[in-house]
């Protein structure tokens, strides 16, 4: 099997066929994932919530990203690892091209950077400099002080609208991937139509390409799950590496997510 890249999951959209992606923040787990066929790896600053036991993203370091990311990268096979840059690590170009160098070296294939319009210089610059980007919409947990909260996002006209345009101004200044965090199913739908790259929902329903999960929620280990999140090790009734396999089916199936999951 060859490596999934950006390409491979533009394809997989054309072709209407739906990818997996998991977070994963060590070796062990990265292999699993990589193993049960899931397209692609997040090392997600959600390690500061699940490893390091805070309340946000927000003390995560890149030195914390890049190390965990060399530990995913020993352990991966055929994934495509993106990488989130830490809060105010791209404040300005400047800084996104220094800390995204830092994870590129460690492994990563992909950064990923939460906000719309005002990142655009700073996409623009690390893509036509050999770094692909993933953008971040909707609920973006590094601005939970701004948005006053953990909360869907996108739920007035106007506040879609504003999503709609971010997500269309990442896309034209070179984001090669868009993951959508807890927005409306029918935005969600709404965007994915009409961006020629593949996006990733998380709390958006199930007419994105993709999917994404934090590792432990869908391992059942999180005692406050939210409610896109589903329980694949119950559902399995198995391993781990059984909950991981029924999780890729399911994307791929469209079994998951139900709309049970979603937001209206
Ligand atoms: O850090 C993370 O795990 C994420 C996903 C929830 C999209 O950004
Ligand atoms: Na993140």
């Amino acid at each position: 099997q060859r490596s999934t890249t950006v390409q491979t999951l533009s394809a997989l959209k054309q072709e209407k066929k739906k990818f997996s992606c998991l977070t994963s923040y060590d070796a062990t787990f990265a292999h699993i994932i990589s193993e049960a066929g899931i397209e692609s790896i997040l090392v997600g600053d959600s390690l500061g919530n699940v490893l390091q036991g805070h309340d946000t993203t927000l003390p995560v370091t890149v030195e914390d990203l890049a190390y965990h990311t060399a530990a995913v990268a020993r352990g991966n096979e055929h994934a495509l690892i993106i990488t989130d840059l830490p809060f105010m690590g791209y404040a300005t170009p400047e800084q996104a091209m220094d800390n995204a160098t830092q994870v590129m070296r460690a492994g990563a294939h992909v950064v990923k950077v939460e906000g719309g319009t005002w990142l655009c210089p700073t996409i623009a610059m690390l893509t036509e400099r050999g770094i692909p980007v993933c953008a971040h919409l909707g609920l973006t947990p590094q601005s939970v002080n701004t948005l006053g909260g953990f909360k869907v996002q996108g739920r007035s006209p106007e506040q879609a609208q504003a999503i709609i345009a971010d997500a269309k101004a990442i896309e034209a200044a070179g984001a090669g991937i868009l993951v959508l965090e807890c927005v409306p199913s029918e935005l969600a739908k709404t965007i994915t139509e009409q961006l020629t790259i593949p996006v990733i929902g998380i709390g958006a329903g199930s007419d994105t390409d993709g999917q994404v999960l934090v590792l432990h929620d869908m391992l059942g280990l999180n005692p406050r799950p939210a409610k896109f999140v589903k329980n694949f090790m119950a559902a399995s009734g198995g391993s781990i590496q059984d909950a991981i396999a029924l999780y890729g089916e399911e994307v791929k199936s469209g079994a998951f997510p139900g709309p049970e999951h979603g937001f209206k």
